[in-house]
């Protein structure tokens, strides 16, 4: 396991998607998602995350406040179609995807036990979109069923590769 630079993390989520995942030893969840925002709020590293109401996993952030991401190898990006196309109300992803979770390392969470970045976060503050206040292409083409994004600015309280 290599500890990383928080520098590294844009760079690694770059790559089209990446799996969040939320909820406890017990029962968790895990979706997919692409868009995310890094930076320094509150003289913390923080990333932003978009997850709509809709999902599965928002239940799970609103209970824990914490999550984990990871970024998958190449050879393994099959499975954010999984993670992104089937909801765990419906289906166990884990068990369809042979994948696994393994304890988080300094938060009360799981991750995806798979090769790739991994990333342990703590929620700081968050915030139900405005869809009112979006404009107005952005509403047609991503809002029209009122489904809103919260986005959660969570502190990256450890980065590493597995
Ligand atoms: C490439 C990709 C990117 C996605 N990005 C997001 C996202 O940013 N926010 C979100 O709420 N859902 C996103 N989704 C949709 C969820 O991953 C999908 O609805 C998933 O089935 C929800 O699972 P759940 O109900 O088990 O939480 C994305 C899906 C794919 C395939």
């Amino acid at each position: 396991m290599i500890e990383i630079n928080h520098n590294k993390i844009l760079e690694s989520l770059g790559c089209g998607g990446y799996l969040l995942t939320a909820g406890n030893a017990e029962k968790a969840n895990t979706l997919t998602v692409s868009w995310s925002g890094t930076g320094v709020f509150w003289n913390k590293p923080v990333i932003i995350v978009p997850i709509r109401k809709s999902r599965f996993t928002h239940g799970f952030i609103e209970q824990e406040k914490q999550f984990t991401i990871c970024v998958l190898e190449k050879e393994k990006q099959h499975l954010l179609h999984i993670f992104g196309t089937k909801s765990g109300r419906d289906v166990n992803k884990y068990e369809i995807s042979d994948t696994r979770l393994a304890d988080a390392k300094q938060i009360r969470g799981q991750i995806i036990d798979e090769a790739g970045w991994h990333f342990e976060c703590k929620v700081i503050y968050q915030c139900d979109m405005d869809i009112t206040a979006v404009d107005s292409g952005i509403k047609t083409g991503f809002y029209s069923d009122g489904d809103a994004h919260t986005l959660y600015f969570a502190e990256i309280i450890t980065a590493y590769k597995l």
